[in-house]
C-alpha cells in the first residue's frame, strides 16, 4: 500500500490488535477492582485505542485528552511540543495514560512532567505498541498490548504525514 511517498506492508491484523486490546482491558479490570480510573488519552494517534480499551473496560471511568506532537516523517524530532494541554485537574485520581505507541519515551516523560504537579493517586501507561529497542525514557508502560521491533508502522490511529491513522490493521513501512 502507498502512503504518500512510501510503500507500506501488512504487518499486525485487526483480529490480532483486538485481542491485544481486550488482554490489557482484563489487567486494568483486575488490578484497579472496585476503583475508578481516568484515562488520559494521547492525540492524536490514541484516539482509536483509547475508545476500544474503554468498551473493554467494567471499571468506573472517564476519559480526558492532551495532544503532544513529537514525530516528523518517520523519525522522532527530539522534542515534544504540547498542543493541547490538561484541562482536567487529576488530584487523587488513579491516572491510566493511553499510548498508541511508546518508542523513545520522550512523549511519555514530558506527559509524567505535566499531570506530577496535579498529585495523583497512581499513575500508570497503557500502550498498544512498544518498541523497546528504541525506547530511552524513565516510565516503561505496565501494560502493553504488543512489542514490536524499531519499524515506523501506520493504521489503528497511527500516521504517515498525517495519512493511514483509519486503516484497521497495522502495516509497517517496507525498506
Ligand atoms: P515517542 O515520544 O518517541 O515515544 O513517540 C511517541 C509518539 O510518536 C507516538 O504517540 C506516535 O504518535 C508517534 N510514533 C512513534 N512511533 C511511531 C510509528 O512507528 N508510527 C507512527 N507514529 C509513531
Amino acid at each position: 500500500m502507498q502512503i504518500v511517498d512510501r510503500i507500506f506492508e501488512p504487518y499486525i491484523d485487526q483480529k490480532t490488535v483486538e485481542n491485544a486490546i481486550r488482554s490489557v482491558a482484563n489487567r486494568i479490570n483486575i488490578d484497579y477492582e472496585n476503583q475508578s480510573i481516568v484515562f488520559l488519552g494521547i492525540l492524536n494517534g490514541a484516539f482509536m485505542f483509547c475508545s476500544d480499551l474503554m468498551k473493554n473496560i467494567q471499571l468506573e471511568s472517564d476519559i480526558s485528552f492532551v495532544k503532544l506532537s513529537s514525530y516528523q516523517g518517520t523519525k522522532s524530532g527530539g522534542t515534544v511540543h504540547e498542543l493541547i494541554g490538561l484541562m482536567q485537574n487529576l488530584k487523587g485520581k488513579n491516572v491510566v495514560i493511553v499510548e498508541d505507541i511508546v518508542d523513545t519515551g520522550l512523549t511519555l516523560d514530558k506527559i509524567f512532567s505535566m499531570i506530577d504537579r496535579d498529585e495523583p493517586a497512581s499513575v500508570e501507561v497503557a500502550t498498544l505498541l512498544f518498541k523497546p529497542s528504541a525506547y530511552k525514557g524513565s516510565h516503561i508502560p505496565k501494560y502493553i498490548g504488543i512489542e514490536i521491533p524499531d519499524e515506523f508502522v501506520v493504521g489503528y490511529g497511527m500516521d504517515y504525514q498525517g495519512i493511514g491513522r483509519n486503516i484497521p490493521a497495522i502495516y509497517k513501512i517496507k525498506n
